[in-house]
């Protein structure tokens, strides 16, 4: 048995979460293996719409059991609002979700210095969703992290008075104010309930169940242009959001790696800073931040958007090893006469189809191929045999660029919106 692995190739919000619940059914483990709340996985079903952050999306389903992996950052305070909201609507989260104590902790401290960068660097601001994210991951390379598994230990307050202090004497060069008294009694009233949680070494789990013939599927959060290592360095995340990831993050060695679900969108979203070369100012691009109500699931704000990328695309599916690629909102391109798609760029005076290493918009202009639109709603198809012509000819453009299959087509939010092309995935 192999691990597969489902991850977002463009800058997140690809709609990783609706396609994990999707295909959880087929999976006994879903693990998540970086990110933390930053994450905003969205699902829908049965009329209910759900936002998860650090819990895998797989929760939903009455048998999967969940990791948490050591690779991903978790704030105890989000943490627990988000099993609290799930316990109300009847999820046994206790017998579900495991955490592998070597995930690090964000503390509240955490995400002071991430609004206290964020304020320092004012118009070269990353757009960071201010959780803590990149401030906790420094502190784990920089081997002062706490983690889960320290929570038991006898000198867990000291660790954490230690590290506060530092966070300090780094906040004291800042000119921020705040009030660390008013954050510290919730945070501590969270890592009591987590301490009620099954804690465990998930890479022995995780490797016990590959001699058990159990089926594991590890869930990306962020998305490959988004990568420390090979997004839009400085503006990307802190953590490898790649299939690489999903090794370090779970403890799967990379010949353990099977199927890997390369998520898009049919267009293209980006929120917080960086370059994002085929962004549309005009009407076209608000008709399509509306029809597909792109804002921000963690922090609301309007997501920027524009047309399919291949080139970059064409990246992500190379650095991750993509095996299969799932198209997310084609719904959403419903009405347009005509649909562009970036097939290269102009860079320096000449033409290329690649992902340049700088691709901010003062070097490069985007080259565009137009196809036909289509006019339907999709919206209520369940056969992938229903799509218009010009939709399949679409999807067989993206293959034919690609070199990878497309084997899921999503028309709408909800599970039963998914149409599916793939004989292995029915
Ligand atoms: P994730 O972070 O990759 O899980 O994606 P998000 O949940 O942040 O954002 C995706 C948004 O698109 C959510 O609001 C989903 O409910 C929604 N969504 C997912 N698939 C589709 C689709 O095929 N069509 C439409 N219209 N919405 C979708
Ligand atoms: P999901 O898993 C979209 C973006 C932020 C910012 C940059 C760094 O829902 O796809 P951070 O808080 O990580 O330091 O922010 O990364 N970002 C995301 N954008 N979806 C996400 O997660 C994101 N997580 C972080 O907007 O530009
Ligand atoms: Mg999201």
């Amino acid at each position: 048995m192999k691990v597969d692995v489902l991850l977002g190739l463009q800058w997140g919000d690809e709609g990783k979460g609706k396609i994990v619940d999707v295909l959880t059914p087929k999976y006994d483990i879903i693990g998540r293996f970086q990110g933390g709340p930053n994450a905003g996985h969205t699902l829908e079903f049965n009329g209910i719409k759900h936002v998860l952050r650090t819990i895998p999306s797989g929760i939903f389903h009455k048998t999967a059991i969940n990791i948490i992996g050591n690779g991903v950052v978790i704030d105890p305070v989000v943490l627990m609002a988000e099993i609290d909201a799930l316990i109300k609507m009847g999820v046994d989260i206790k017998s579900k979700l495991l955490f592998s104590k070597r995930a690090h902790l964000i503390l509240p401290t955490h995400r002071l210095l991430d609004a206290a960068s964020e304020a320092a660097k004012g118009k070269e601001k990353i757009g960071s969703t201010l959780k803590g994210i990149g401030p906790t991951y420094m502190d784990k390379t920089g081997r002062n992290g706490i983690r889960v598994g320290d929570i038991a230990l006898p000198n867990f307050k000291s660790k954490y008075d230690a590290l506060v202090e530092k966070h300090k004497q780094i906040l004291s060069h800042h000119n921020f104010e705040y009030n660390l008294d008013e954050m510290e009694p919730e945070w501590f009233k969270a890592i009591e309930q987590l301490k009620t949680y099954t804690q465990i070494e998930s890479e022995h789990f995780i490797n016990e169940a590959f001699q058990n013939n159990k089926s594991i599927l590890a869930e990306g959060a962020q998305g490959s242009l988004l990568d420390i290592d090979f997004g839009s360095y400085p503006f990307v995340t802190s953590s490898n959001t790649i299939c690489a990831g999903a090794c370090t993050g779970l403890g799967i060695a990379p010949n353990r790696i099977g199927n890997v679900y390369g998520i898009f969108k049919a267009y293209c979203t980006r929120v917080g800073s960086g370059p994002f070369p085929t962004e549309l100012f005009d009407e076209v691009g608000d008709e399509i931040r509306n029809n597909g109500r792109e804002f921000g699931s963690v922090t609301g704000r309007p997501r920027r958007t524009g047309w399919l990328d291949l080139p970059a695309l064409k990246y992500a599916v190379m650095i991750n090893g993509v095996t299969e690629l799932m198209m997310m909102k084609a719904d959403v391109l419903s009405g347009f006469d005509t649909i562009k798609v970036c097939t290269g760029y102009n860079y320096q005076g000449e033409k290329i189809n690649y992902l340049p290493y700088d691709y901010s918009p003062e070097l490069l202009t985007p080259i565009y191929t137009e196809l036909k639109g289509w006019n339907q709603d999709l919206t209520g198809l369940n056969d992938i045999n229903q799509i218009p012509a010009s939709l399949a000819e679409y999807i067989a453009f993206v293959e034919k660029e690609t070199g990878v299959p497309i084997t899921i087509v999503s028309v709408g939010p909800d599970r039963t919106q998914t149409l599916i092309r793939s004989k292995e995935l029915v």
